[in-house]
């Protein structure tokens, strides 16, 4: 908490002021001028990609969305009930078999080449892990589509012969990619560096981010926040809620942040996407039992005194219940567009020549030097068991 571990020019945050800066553009103007590839490509190579570099970049990620048969076949392994983003991880790391080859971390071909395979299969793999879910087939990408439509395809399409996306929905879920896409030295991207500087495989180390992203602290929020919102049920049960939060019975979820003790920029432009989606999708309920519980909460003292604001996750899981989602998948469409993120902060990590293996020290605890006693003669201690 009172260091920096790296040295980085991917992402900036001035939790105080509440700005979010991908390689110096401010989030704002990014989501509203770029779409998430383009932002990719900004995250990955630092400079906004030209014409010619955006068809040539889309292409190449287009070209590697399949998944390997054996990866299907993995996948159709699972528990019918098991958790997405359970499903995603273990299938994030198996592809470390299927492309041994991308054990060739210092190889900037290589590397680039695993990059790719990365952004393009994960939303495959997310999307086969819902279907798996409902037990539905798996759907095969449409290489006519772009990334987030692709995506719904893969999730969405039944018997017709060509899934069609609504452009509504296909934009607020690119938006929503483009806002998870990095977010500085947080959990998920500080288990990349840390599980990457030991030299692991790329597919490897962004199954090791992933897992730090599925907790509740984390990128987990967001089911939570759907939780919480069930719980609470109507607007007015929010008051008895907010006084059992400031007894301490439990915390509030998709508020707070460690760098941010401002309103989170990326919330507030969730909140204007939530409402572009509401007008196809009809307006969720849930939604009047948010805005409540964040204006009390923002007007409360206990709330202002330790600056809690609505995070990135306040708001997400509203929409994405509204466009059909259910809370098991939230966290799992927090990991798409992220693992972007995790591979620029990786490239980056690998390509230092400041950065050695991620080894903290420790502040010791624990007893000087003891003797030994034989098994026989050890008295049961109070303190054990
Ligand atoms: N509800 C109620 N009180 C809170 C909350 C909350 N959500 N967050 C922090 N506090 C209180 C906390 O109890 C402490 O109070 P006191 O000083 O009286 O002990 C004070 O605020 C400082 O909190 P902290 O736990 O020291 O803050 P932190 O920086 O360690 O934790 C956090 C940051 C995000 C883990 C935390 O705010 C939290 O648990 N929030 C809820 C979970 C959540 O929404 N997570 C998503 C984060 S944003 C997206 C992402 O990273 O994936």
């Amino acid at each position: 908490m009172n260091t920096a571990s790296c040295r980085s020019s991917v992402t900036f945050i001035d939790g105080d002021r509440g700005i979010l800066r991908y390689r110096g553009y401010p989030i704002e103007t990014v989501a509203e001028h770029c779409s998430f590839l383009e932002v990719a490509y900004l995250l990955l190579f630092g400079n906004l990609p030209n014409e010619t570099e955006l068809t040539k970049w889309v292409a190449d990620i287009t070209q590697h969305t399949m998944l390997h048969e054996t990866t299907k076949k993995f996948m159709e392994g699972f528990r019918y009930n098991a958790h997405p983003m359970a499903m995603l991880i273990s299938t994030v790391a198996a592809l470390s078999t299927v492309y041994p080859e991308a054990r060739e971390i210092h190889d900037p071909k290589n590397r680039l080449h695993q990059i790719v395979r990365l952004i393009a299969k994960i939303p495959s793999i997310a999307a086969m892990a819902y279907r798996h879910s409902l037990g539905f087939p798996y759907v095969y990408p449409d290489n006519e589509l772009g990334y987030a439509e692709n995506f719904m395809n893969m999730l969405w399409k039944m018997v017709e012969p060509k899934y069609v996306a609504n452009p509504v929905l296909a934009r607020a879920l690119d938006i929503l990619f483009i806002l998870h896409a990095d977010h500085e030295q947080n959990c998920s991207a500080n288990t990349m560096r840390c599980v990457g500087s030991a030299h692991t495989d790329p597919f490897l180390t962004t199954a090791a981010a992933a897992a730090a992203l599925a907790g509740p602290l984390h990128g987990g929020a967001n089911a939570e926040v759907l939780k919480m919102l069930e719980e609470i049920g109507s607007k007015d049960n929010v008051p008895a809620y907010i006084k059992k939060i400031k007894d301490g019975h439990s915390k509030l979820m998709g508020f707070g942040h460690r760098v941010y003790k401002n309103y989170d920029p990326r919330a507030k432009i969730i909140k204007r996407t939530a409402e572009q989606v509401f007008e196809v999708t009809g307006r969720n309920s849930k939604l009047d039992v948010a805005l409540e519980l964040e204006r009390i909460a923002l007007d409360d003292e206990h709330f202002i005194k330790r600056k809690l604001y609505p995070n990135v996750d306040f708001y997400s899981g509203i929409i994405y219940q509204a466009m059909g989602f259910r809370p098991e998948m939230f966290t799992a469409l927090f990991a798409i567009p992220r693992t972007v993120g995790w591979l620029a902060q990786w490239q980056e990590m690998i390509t230092d020549p400041e950065q050695k293996i991620a080894r903290p020290r420790q502040v010791w605890t624990g007893q000087e030097v003891r003797e030994f006693v034989p098994l026989t003669k050890r008295v049961v201690l109070a303190t054990t068991r």
